[in-house]
């Protein structure tokens, strides 16, 4: 979910409903807003995106200069208007946002019923306006620290209050919160982008921060001891643009056209060409440290798993320590071994997914070390984990993940030539080849990019299909994976991805005349192997598209189409491979127009289990 809040001068409606669409990415099932215009607090909210909320405020507009408003991906209680938020009490006083799950709601809610309290929604968030009614001691932060001991869970929270309407707070309890600093005013955001129009100040809170917000001041204290907290004050340098969709059809086509850039900042002040080694000055993890690793675990969720099952081939090729990639929903439940020197790496795009966040956790409390690859600065992983190599792709909007994929695949590359560095059995002729390699690849992606227009065409051609196979081995596997995400969530296609080898196994029997199979073929020495499968589907009627390196003068022979890419490293083909199979993905959903950045069912960030 999305929480924006606003006080100032300037009539509230607008600016929280412009705020919220930057933040309908973590959520969009409903929206809406309270705002309070002096004396009273009037409410908007409606089932469906904010389209519907801003056509609904347009004809009855809401009036003053302070309010909050929320976009909705729900948890408890199905999308509907009273669902949404903003929640209210009974004497409609108190108004709430709220971003996360109270475990104890239920609980909570029958003793409410008890006293007599009605409930207008099915929502969790509901126990909490109700509570602060009942609390209330004519001190709205105490009365939102003693309601806070009361529930128990994860919680972002926007309140406002009639009976003090000259002020908004804000809490933040293991769900993120952003306070945007500006002159006569002030906001609240879920995230950076909710903000960015109107300041480029911002704190970033802390779990357990409530921060005081009134239209000339913020103060942050804690929400246990209601001690002052001092928070740096962030200043952000994204450009507008880089949060905006620069002139393309959607976020997603803009992002994957930002890869050659974010490729190039994830590697800028990380390569030493003199010496030709990969230079992390503020890592923690040091060479001394790095040769005595003897197990490395990566963890992560959706896409950035993805990302890891290369990271895992990636390391062990390069720097010989063996590594396990685990999803991090199973991770954190499976009680997985720590052994006296492992590194736990944990990848996500925006720093905040759960289920990412408590494998984190998990392996400290085992005392293992933690690394996070992440694109979020001041996100909850990067703040908690040891070390963050920071993916520099710049904000990625489209739920379905590009630019930050591949820029955690360079944040790989560049630590597995780390780790590498200076170790015995490692060839390091073969490690500086592969860092010079490395340092192409941002105009080899966009050479790939320029052309385009001819996997529009393919994407055309499939989107009748019901099912499609991705099939790859090695590293083309890994990258299967993640084509096959890709064109699943967006274009709602099936597909699955297949280790090649394995296919005779069982799912060869899906194989049938006509059926399209995408087959991943730029690992030479496991081309002859990739032939022999191509030959067994072939066999049984399916049309495949072949992609290979440019050297490749035989596959042709073997399959009904090819996509060629530029010639690489081995190493390095997944970061080349992946892009046609995004433009797949993005293609087919546009054909079949459907709503490309913002797919059914599907958050961009995840911030529960
Ligand atoms: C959600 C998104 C995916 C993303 C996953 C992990 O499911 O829809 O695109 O890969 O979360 O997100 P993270 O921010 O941790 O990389």
């Amino acid at each position: 979910c999305g929480i924006m809040g606003y006080i100032g001068f300037r009539e509230a409606q607008p600016i929280l409903i412009n705020g919220l669409r930057k933040l309908e990415y973590r959520g969009y099932d409903s929206a809406g807003i309270a705002i309070c215009d002096g004396s009273s607090i009037a409410i908007s909210k409606a089932k469906g995106r904010i389209d519907v909320l801003e056509n609904q405020t347009n004809e009855s507009r809401l009036h003053g200069s302070i309010g909050i408003g929320h976009t909705r991906w729900a948890t408890h209680g199905r999308p509907s208007d009273e669902n949404s938020h903003p929640h209210f009490d009974q004497t409609g006083k108190f108004s709430i946002v709220h971003n996360g799950i109270i475990e104890n709601y239920l609980e909570l809610k029958e003793e409410l019923i008890e006293r007599g309290v009605v409930f207008t929604s099915e929502t969790d968030t509901e126990v909490i306006a109700h509570l602060l009614s009942e609390n209330y001691d004519g001190d709205l932060v105490t009365t939102v620290q003693k309601v806070a001991t009361k529930i128990r869970g994860a919680f972002a929270l926007g309140v406002m209050s009639e009976h003090e309407p000259d002020k908004l707070i804000a809490v933040r309890v293991a769900s993120p919160l952003i306070i945007g600093v500006g002159a006569g005013e002030n906001f609240i955001g879920s995230d950076i982008p909710a903000v960015l129009e109107h300041t480029r100040d911002v704190y970033v809170l802390e779990d357990y921060d409530l921060a005081v917000l009134t239209k000339d001041s913020v103060s942050v204290m804690s929400l246990q001891t209601n001690e002052p907290i001092e928070r740096d004050l962030m200043r952000i340098e994204w450009d507008k643009e880089q949060a905006e969709k620069d002139g393309y059809a959607h976020y997603m086509l803009k992002e994957i056209h930002e890869q050659p850039r974010a490729l190039r900042n994830t590697m800028t002040g990380r390569i030493d060409e003199a010496q030709k080694k990969v230079i992390f000055p503020t890592l923690q993890l040091t060479p001394e440290s790095v040769q005595k690793l003897e197990k490395i675990y990566i963890v992560a969720c959706g896409t950035a798993y993805h990302a890891g099952v290369i990271g895992k081939q990636v390391i062990e090729r390069l720097a010989h320590i063996p590594v396990e990639v685990d999803v991090a929903s199973e991770f954190r439940y499976r009680q997985p071994l720590f052994q006296k020197n492992t590194l736990t790496i944990v990848v996500s795009q925006s720093g905040e997914t759960a289920d990412t966040l408590a494998a984190l956790r998990e392996a400290k409390r085992n005392g293992s070390a933690v690394l996070a690859i992440t694109n979020v600065v001041g996100s909850s992983i990067a703040r908690e984990a040891d070390d963050v190599i920071t993916t520099n792709a710049g904000p990625e909007i489209a739920v379905a993940s590009t630019k930050a994929y591949t820029s955690q695949l360079i944040g790989f590359y560049l630590l597995g030539l780390y780790l590498a560095q200076g170790k015995e059995t490692v060839d390091q002729q073969a490690r500086a080849e592969v860092l010079s390699a490395l340092q192409e690849l941002p105009d080899q992606v966009e050479a790939i990019l320029a052309h385009a227009d001819g996997i529009r065409q393919y994407a055309e051609s499939i989107k009748e299909e019901n099912q499609l196979f991705f099939l790859g081995r090695g590293l083309d596997y890994a990258v299967s994976m993640e084509g096959s995400l890709k064109l699943k969530e967006i274009s709602y296609i099936h597909s699955e991805a297949y280790a090649a080898g394995e296919l005779k196994h069982g799912t060869l029997a899906l194989i049938e005349e006509g059926t399209r199979v995408i087959a991943l073929s730029t690992q030479a020495d496991l081309y002859e192997k990739m032939v022999s499968n191509i030959t067994e589907v072939k066999a049984r009627g399916a049309v495949v598209l072949g992609i290979a390196l440019a050297n490749n003068m035989e596959l042709h022979r073997s399959v009904d189409e090819v996509c060629l890419i530029p010639v690489t490293n081995e190493l390095l083909t997944p970061v080349l491979s992946v892009i046609p199979l995004q433009l797949i993905a993005y293609y087919t959903s546009v054909a079949l127009g459907h709503d490309v950045d913002r797919p059914r069912n599907l958050a961009k960030s995840v911030t529960v289990e």
